[in-house]
């Protein structure tokens, strides 16, 4: 039996480098899954990957800074492959910018995409599970929302945000059934972590062996989102090159 054989997934920010790995991770432990980005090119590439590895999964668009998103992508989800069992949050930014030269809409348009498409998202996903008595949440945090890092003050406030927040839904949780769990990946060699860095400082950096492959986390959200992991709710499970 494999670990989500039969579990529905929907997951944000599915077109991205964590993304496309950990869609395709699930599917073959047998998830079905609803692949949503506001990038409905991405989203399909990943739906790409994961039925070229064998898995089932669907392409829906959506920006998760808004409420309706949720509901579109969960009815897409639950139509097509049954009741939501999982939820994850992985859509997220890192301007990486100096805090005297931070526009207040740039840091708002952080904590939105960031941390309040997670309050959206649970909020949401847990309305429908609850009267299920089963389900799972998991949101994509980070270390730096714990030891900060230079330029990312809005994206440590955030990912430290939603930390605190997974901390005090678990407490609501309990015993309910349904759980809530975030992670940090580590440094990871996408997109966004290239953002705002020199092709030098990249080779540097992946050098000196101070970031990971996009896929080496993948069995872990696997784990977190199966029913192996029934006793964690409201952890953050992180690894950190920094530390
Ligand atoms: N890469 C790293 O080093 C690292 C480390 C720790 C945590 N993380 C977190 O992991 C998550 C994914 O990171 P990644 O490296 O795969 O980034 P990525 O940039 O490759 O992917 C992010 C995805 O989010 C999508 N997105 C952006 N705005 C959206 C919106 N409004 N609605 C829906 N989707 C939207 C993008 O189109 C993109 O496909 C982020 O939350 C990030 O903070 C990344």
């Amino acid at each position: 039996m494999k670990l989500l054989e039969g579990k529905t997934v929907a997951m944000t920010g599915g077109g991205g480098g964590l993304g496309r790995c950990y869609g395709v991770a699930m599917a073959k432990a047998g998830a079905a899954i609803a692949v949503s980005d506001i990038n409905l090119a991405a989203a399909q590439a990943t739906v790409d990957a994961i039925t070229s590895a064998g898995g089932r999964a669907i392409a829906v668009q959506g920006d998760v800074t808004r409420a309706a998103a949720f509901e579109a992508l969960f009815d897409r989800a639950e139509a097509e492959y049954g009741p939501l069992d999982v939820l994850l949050n992985i859509a997220g930014m890192f301007p990486r910018r100096a805090l005297v030269e931070m526009s207040e809409e740039e840091w708002d348009a952080v904590i939105a995409l960031n941390l309040k498409s997670v309050f959206l998202g649970a909020r949401a996903a847990i309305r429908r599970m609850l009267p299920r008595k089963r389900g799972v949440v998991l949101s994509t945090a980070s270390g730096t929302g714990i030891r900060g890092q230079p330029k990312g003050s809005a994206y440590s406030a955030s990912k430290a945000g939603i930390i605190g927040f997974t901390r005090a839904v678990s407490l609501e949780l309990k015993d309910t059934g349904v759980r809530i769990n975030c992670f940090g990946p580590g440094a990871t060699d996408t997109p966004l972590w290239r953002i705002g860095k020199s092709e030098e400082d990249i080779k540097r950096l992946l050098a000196a062996g101070y970031v990971y492959q996009p896929d080496e986390f993948s069995n872990v959200v696997v784990y977190l989102a199966s029913d192996l992991s029934a006793p964690l709710n409201g952890e953050f499970i992180s690894r950190d090159l920094h530390r």
